[in-house]
């Protein structure tokens, strides 16, 4: 069933959300916690985040839960977060089509468990039957990852005599990236305090509105959504006109 669109004001809500989920070892470290608490509380946010972004109408919901670069984390961190990911994958073979959410993995899946593997095509298989919001949690993903796969994957074409160079456009590059057929995000939201993109959707977020907040994602609520969708509706977005 389409989502119900809720409108704040007379202003509707960014179509594409995504969020880097950080924080969550700072959050546990404040309680004496190992850091991996942080990850656990951190996915239970995201499913109430999910929820709510629904409720409010948000089509796209992309999430950083694993980067190309968190491998060098330690063996117990890197073992949770893989464990958190299959238990969450697990729950959305079952749930997926009542809750009607798509599940999207974005990333460089070689390197994941042939478990987590097969789990994340099963996900992707149940969510081509299903219309409503989209979520997209993107793991072992890298923005500069995910450009030189999609340039070496148009490369390959080329060699191989399906592609020509000349007719290559952002439009077709679009395609080759994890992220094909999923319009840009509007909002790009960073807890914790940090002010860099830390290799998310690089290619994509372009022309995306960025929002910073202290918040660490293990405290991130609605209420700080909407206060970022607030902050979103106050911005003049020109996409490079004037
Ligand atoms: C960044 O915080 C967070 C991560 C690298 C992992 C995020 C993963 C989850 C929330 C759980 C798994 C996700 C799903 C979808 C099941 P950080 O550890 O870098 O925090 P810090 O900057 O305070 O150390």
């Amino acid at each position: 069933m389409p989502n119900e669109v809720i409108h704040a004001g007379d202003q509707a809500v960014p179509r594409h959300i995504a969020i880097v989920m950080d924080g969550n070892g700072r959050w546990a470290q404040k309680r004496g916690l190992p850091r991996t608490a942080g990850h656990k509380v951190g996915c239970e946010v995201l499913r109430t985040l999910i929820k709510y972004c629904k409720k409010i109408g948000v089509e796209y919901v992309t999430v950083y839960a694993f980067s190309t670069e968190n491998w060098k984390r330690s063996a117990d961190e890197v073992s949770t977060i893989m464990g958190l990911l299959k238990r969450y994958f697990k729950e959305a073979i079952d749930s997926l089509e009542d809750e009607g959410i798509r599940l999207r993995v974005l990333g460089d899946l070689r390197r994941l468990s042939p478990e987590l593997q097969a789990l994340a095509h099963k996900t992707d298989e149940i969510s081509d039957h299903i219309c409503g919001t989209q979520v997209n949690i993107c793991v072992n993903y890298g923005g500069r990852d995910e450009i030189v796969h999609a340039a070496s994957a148009f490369a390959a074409k080329c060699a191989a005599g399906e592609a020509k160079p000349e007719d290559l456009t952002e439009q077709l590059f679009h395609s080759y990236l994890y992220s094909a057929g999923i319009p840009d995000p509007d909002l790009v939201i960073r807890p914790s305090g940090e002010q860099r993109i830390s290799n998310f959707l690089l290619w994509q977020s372009a022309y995306a509105e960025y929002y910073f907040t202290d918040t660490l994602w293990p405290d991130f609520t609605p209420a700080v959504l909407d206060e970022a969708i607030a902050a979103y509706h106050g911005r003049n977005r020109r996409f490079g006109g004037v």
